[in-house]
């Protein structure tokens, strides 16, 4: 049975659309069955309905950045109600806290646009421009209270050039986070990833 998805996000999706399309592919082993944003008008919500797929949005009740109180209760309720086996954060731009975190214990992962621990929080690719580092990357981690530094599953690098602006840094960055993100659904959709002593490791069994 394939892994059952719920991705979170906040704007316009194009790390979601890629899990999409490699999930109705049958690339990776996994569905997105539910999609949900705290912002209405994000265009993830408008490429899940094209993708035949539950897209809410989900009200979060306080100012950006942290998902909490009533609300984060309505996030954990609407997961378990489509039944997810793993929670995808894709873009969305809160903090999530100890509750939501327990509920779904080395049940969520998310991407982050940086080869972690460098450059953690918001503009990652500027503050790889900004300190003049020569790689860049992408990093896909499950999620602890520790924000953007829980256990790496991947990381992709690439090289950063001089003439880079944030925008071109990041289109580039953005390509690798869509092929990561999607092969480590796969990994955990196929039960081989393994956490020992706070670390990932990555088990070579055949399918
Ligand atoms: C990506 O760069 C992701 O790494 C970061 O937010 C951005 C979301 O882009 N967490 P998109 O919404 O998937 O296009």
């Amino acid at each position: 049975m394939s892994c059952r998805l719920g991705v979170l996000v906040s704007g316009r999706g194009s790390n979601l659309q890629a899990i999409i399309d490699k999930s109705k592919s049958g690339e990776i082993d996994a569905e997105v069955v539910v999609v949900i944003s705290d912002n209405p008008n994000a265009y993830a919500l408008a490429r899940s309905k094209e993708a035949g797929i539950e897209a809410i949005y989900i009200d979060p009740e306080n100012e950006r950045p942290v998902l909490k109180g009533s609300a984060e209760d309505n996030y954990i309720n609407a997961l378990k109600k489509h039944k997810v086996d793993l929670v995808c954060l894709a873009g969305f731009m809160r903090i999530v806290k100890e509750k939501i975190i327990s509920e779904f214990k080395w049940k969520m992962i998310n991407i982050h646009p940086s080869l972690l621990p460098s450059f953690k929080g918001l503009h990652a690719q500027k503050q790889a421009l900004d300190y003049g580092v020569r790689f860049a990357g992408a990093t896909v981690h499950f999620v602890t209270g520790d924000v953007d530094g829980g256990p790496v599953i991947l990381q992709a690098v690439v090289p950063v050039y001089q003439d880079d602006t944030e925008e071109i840094l990041s289109d580039r960055i953005l390509k690798e986070e869509h092929r990561i993100y999607s092969e480590a659904i796969d990994l955990f959709a196929k039960d081989k990833l393994k956490i020992k002593e706070g670390k990932i490791f990555i088990e070579e069994k055949n399918e």
